[in-house]
């Protein structure tokens, strides 16, 4: 009895022992099958290894020694970075689920706590994306179309630039309030004069947030927020810029609650007010106020920030190549004439401006890191394991800058997107935009902006510069979560 009762202890005790192993080993191996990466310092992770001026060049650099799929370490958590056409088309399109996760940085969760179709997962995003979408899409925004409020728009840019008289100008302050018009009308239901002060009050606040986004001193809060919460610095110039943009969105909700009627909705904010109203009695419904607020400045962010940077780096891009900038009015004269509002019809029959359009966002590389993904379980993928939450990188520079790709990436070249008889070619490659479920939602929103308002400004002005033409840099200014180009006069000659 007394040698049983021995045998019986030790066997749980045995039993415990591997219990307890088994248990840590069904942790570890899934931290350690991560895919292999830089060694990394405890707490400080990989950041010595990290360009905070540029990170995705770092990101590039270490992808030529761990590969196409490789881990680095922040402080505390890893991120796996995939890079190049193959890995990226892997992860966002054919494991298109597995990837669709939005990842929070310290800085995104502080602003948006998971709500709003941008930063959400799951669920929630899927309900707020599929609403989104359709709003934008079958909206047709109300009475007029989305092409006719670009057209009527582009005609306010044609006059803000023809005022400046030929004197060199920076073009960035007009192409960003035409663009933000434009989600303005979409959200509000409304476009402001240039010069209305709560529109500039926005705009200020806006370019404030994409910069502050980009600083160190963000980086540094995604790597410690505890600590920085406390200390100055342009996180917290960011922190107030969103509360000012809050306030201005809550008071913009606020009155149409007042105003909307259920059977005629203006805009997105009627839309979304209408759904709450119709959801209301469902206890786990989205359609809630905090949804609702950062929807909105999801799009008032997206929708401004992007397509006006890079109708700057057109203009700056067809000033140091004169002869495309002439190649592109040559086809508007023929296609369309010097009268007629350029209409998104004409874009078929414009294949050289086409693809010039399309090259121009290749060789920009707007989004290089594109914005951070999550996976959303625990996920097998090129012999790794993956944990749930796991923030995912998808280099989008790897794959429009890849040399396997494309015949002269780091040139800007049109022949890019053009076949040998001068027909538009679509390449697959072209990820500006990102790819599969997350892919943009404003992309077709996006396309139309950069069609109508180059082509109209094209239309009406020759830009040139005061400096000799070879002289403009079209190389970053900055690479931060954008990429922008350097700041530039140009003189706008009427045709
Ligand atoms: C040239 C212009 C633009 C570029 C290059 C661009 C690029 C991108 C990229 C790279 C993403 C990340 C996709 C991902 O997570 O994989 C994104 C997401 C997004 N974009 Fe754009 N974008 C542009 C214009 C716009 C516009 C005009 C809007 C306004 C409707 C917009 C709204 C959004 C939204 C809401 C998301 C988040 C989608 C989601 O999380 O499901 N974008 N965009």
């Amino acid at each position: 009895m007394d040698i049983s009762n021995s045998e019986t202890t030790l066997l749980i005790t045995l039993l415990s022992v591997l219990l307890i192993v088994w248990f840590l080993k069904s942790k570890e191996p899934l931290k350690g099958r991560l895919p292999p990466g830089p060694p990394a310092l405890p707490i400080l992770g990989n950041l010595f290894q990290m360009d905070v001026k540029a990170p995705h060049k770092s990101l590039i650099k270490l992808s030529e020694h761990y590969g196409p799929v490789f881990t680095i370490w922040f402080a505390g958590f890893p991120a796996v970075v995939l890079c190049g056409f193959e890995a990226v088309k892997e992860g966002l399109i054919e494991r298109g689920h597995d990837f669709s996760g939005r990842y929070l940085f310290p800085v995104l969760k502080k602003i948006s706590n998971g709500y709003g179709v941008a930063f959400s997962s799951g669920e929630r995003w899927k309900q707020l994306r599929r609403f989104t979408l359709s709003t934008l899409r079958n909206f047709g925004m109300g009475k007029r179309s989305i092409e006719e409020r670009i057209q009527e728009e582009a005609q306010f840019l044609v006059t803000a630039i023809r005022s400046k008289k030929e004197i060199p100008f920076s073009p960035n302050f007009p192409l960003r309030c035409a663009v933000s018009n434009i989600i303005c009308s979409i959200i509000f239901g409304e476009r402001f004069e240039y010069e209305d002060k709560t529109f500039l009050t926005m705009m200020e606040r806006i370019a404030g947030i994409s910069q502050a986004l980009s600083s160190p001193s963000v980086q540094i809060y995604n790597n410690f927020p505890k600590i920085m919460d406390f200390l100055p610095g342009s996180h917290q110039r960011l922190f107030q810029n969103v509360a000012d943009l809050r306030n201005f969105l809550n008071k913009n909700i606020q009155s149409h609650k007042e105003s909307f009627q259920k059977d005629l909705p203006r805009d997105y904010i009627d839309c979304f007010l209408i759904k709450m109203e119709e959801e209301k009695h469902k206890p786990d419904s989205e359609f809630i106020h905090e949804n609702l607020l950062m929807s909105t400045m999801n799009l008032f962010l997206a929708g401004t920030e992007t397509s006006s940077t890079t109708l700057q780096w057109a203009i700056q891009i067809l000033v140091r190549y004169p002869q495309i900038q002439e190649k592109i009015y040559q086809e508007i004269y023929e296609v369309i004439g010097s009268r007629r509002r350029p209409a998104i019809e004409d874009r078929a029959k414009m294949p050289y401006t086409d693809a010039v359009i399309h090259e121009i966002q290749r060789y920009i590389d707007l989004a290089p890191m594109g914005i951070p993904h999550m996976t959303m379980s625990n996920i097998e993928f090129r012999g790794y394991l993956i944990p749930k939450g796991t923030f995912v990188v998808p280099l989008l520079s790897t794959v429009l800058k890849a040399t396997s790709q494309w015949e002269t990436p780091k040139s800007f070249n049109p022949n890019h997107f053009l076949d040998e008889n001068g027909c538009f070619k679509k390449n697959e490659s072209f990820m500006a935009f990102s790819a599969g479920k997350r892919m943009c939602l404003g992309e077709s929103l996006a396309r139309m902006e950069l069609f109508l308002f180059l082509t109209t400004l094209l239309q009406n002005f020759v830009f040139n510069s005061v400096i000799d033409h070879n002289d403009i840099d079209i190389s970053p200014a900055s690479s931060g979560i954008l990429v922008t180009p350097r700041v530039y006069k140009f003189c706008a000659i009427p045709r």
